[in-house]
């Protein structure tokens, strides 16, 4: 089939990608022209594992192409994604001025029927603003042209897009025409093996679901972390309780670790745009308020726990390494990343950083430049030069396992501050080192 994308961001570039991949002809269209240059070069702007090679032997193969013409791309596309950014408004709520802008250059450019699917995260009622800006538009130039606007929410994960966007889960299909339906159908038949994946529902329900999944993620990380917080004060350890309750199927092992907060650009958006919603349609949602407040005051936490250690005011002129920046391990994205609340902290406290990251040293260097207080290291072992302290907030796989009887010789103040919970305290302790975990108050 003939596919548009507007956007090549994570959602556009990998789903684009994806769906060239099972032999559809592909153009992804975006506004940033020298990200289009460096795409048809093979340059991608985001690191995502797997992703590279796919764009690269797709791209070779002609069934991906890259343009900044959007005349083009509808004219190509039977099936035309809009997959732009839907940032924060400045009350929390999703800001769709991309995603009705694109709605609109369709509008101006539409000459035969197509299926225009919603694959950004947007509020609920989105797909039919959609409508009515393609349909105004349509009108303006006097053209009639059939066209149907579906709901297709997307559940990739930084980190594991391109194996998420292959292997699905589940695919959800929110439309109003049973032709719609079929169309979308026929695009996923590829990634539709073996057993049914498609959910269809109507429009308004699948907009809905994808906030109720981050929802119910975010609400799990929230909870663990306010049982972390409650087990710290009651001399409880949280691994043991986690242990304790995972097992449970209708609890589940996943979800459930706490530690320095959830960040990214979903969660934190995600949450407090569908507090938002809630409320402007009269309701007033308690439970993702508090979800939201939690991971706020979690984000704090391991600088409380380093203020327990130190002692108010004793952080000044201390050199803290810091190892992981990005949000989360496997991505260099560091969007409401926890790193970079603790990063200000230990500023205003006086500390210097040392910080590294396997793959987030560009994406922290562009966000704060040359800065006193921060030292950009070369790798984990550098970070550590000079340091007085050690503090883990991203678990990527590198950080696993230090030599912590090494560790005990270069840390002057020998102490570890382990914001993912990635060392036994035993093990660290026996080394002769303090160490402080999320949740370890046994
Ligand atoms: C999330 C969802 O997991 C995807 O299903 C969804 O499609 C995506 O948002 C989206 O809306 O686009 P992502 O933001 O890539 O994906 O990140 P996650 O892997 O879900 O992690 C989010 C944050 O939660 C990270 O900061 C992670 O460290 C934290 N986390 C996760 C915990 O603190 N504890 C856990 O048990 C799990």
């Amino acid at each position: 089939m003939r596919v548009a994308i507007f956007g090549t961001g994570y959602v556009g570039l990998v789903t684009g990608t994806c769906l060239a991949e099972v032999g559809h002809e592909v153009v992804c269209v975006d506004i940033d022209q020298a990200k289009v240059t460096g795409l048809e070069n093979g340059v991608i702007p985001i690191y995502e594992p797997g992703l590279e090679p796919m764009v690269k032997a797709n791209h070779a193969a002609g069934r991906l192409r890259f343009t900044t013409d959007p005349a083009q791309a509808v004219a190509h596309g039977e099936v035309i994604f809009i997959a732009v950014g839907t940032p924060p408004d400045e009350d929390g709520s999703a800001d769709l001025q991309y995603v009705l802008a694109v709605a609109r250059t369709i509008g101006s450019h539409l000459r035969k029927p197509a299926v225009v699917v919603d694959k950004s995260t947007v509020p609920v009622g989105t797909a039919d603003k959609v409508r009515a800006a393609i349909a105004a538009t349509l009108a303006e130039r006097g053209a009639d042209v059939d066209f149907d606007v579906v709901s297709n929410p997307e559940f990739l994960k930084e980190g594991a897009a391109v194996e998420d966007c292959m292997r699905p889960d589940r695919i959800v299909i929110g439309a109003d025409s049973p032709a719609a339906v079929e169309k979308l159908r026929r695009l996923y038949a590829p990634f539709n093996r073996n057993h049914e994946r498609i959910v269809s529902m109507d429009v308004r329900s699948a907009e809905l679901t994808k906030y109720a999944a981050n929802a119910m993620l975010a609400t799990k990380i929230s909870f663990m972390n306010e049982m972390a917080n409650i087990a710290e004060k009651v001399g409880a350890d949280i691994e043991m309780v986690r242990q304790g309750i995972g097992s449970d199927p209708r609890i589940g092992w996943h979800f459930i670790y706490p530690g320095a907060g959830y960040g990214g650009s979903c969660f934190p958006k995600d949450v407090q745009a569908l507090a938002r919603t809630a409320q402007q349609n009269g309701h007033a949602a308690t439970l993702l308020d508090a979800v939201e407040a939690v991971n706020e005051r979690q984000k704090a936490h391991l600088f409380e726990l380093m203020l327990r250690h130190y002692g108010e005011g004793a952080l000044r002129g201390k050199t803290i390494a810091l190892w992981g920046l990005a949000f989360k391990p496997n991505t260099d994205d560091m969007r409401e990343a926890s790193s970079r609340r603790l990063l200000q902290l230990l500023w205003d406290a006086g500390a210097m950083v040392r910080a590294y990251d396997p793959e987030a040293m560009d994406e922290t260097r562009r966000i704060f430049g040359e800065r006193d207080g921060l030292v950009l290291c070369d790798s984990a072992d550098d970070a550590l030069r000079g340091a007085d302290a050690l503090v883990v907030i991203t678990e990527w796989k590198q950080f696993r396992s230090p030599d912590f009887a090494s560790l005990r010789q270069r840390l002057a103040d020998a102490v570890v501050f382990d914001g993912r919970n990635l060392y036994e305290p035993d093990d660290v302790e026996a080394a002769g080192l303090a160490y402080y975990g999320i949740g370890r108050g046994r």
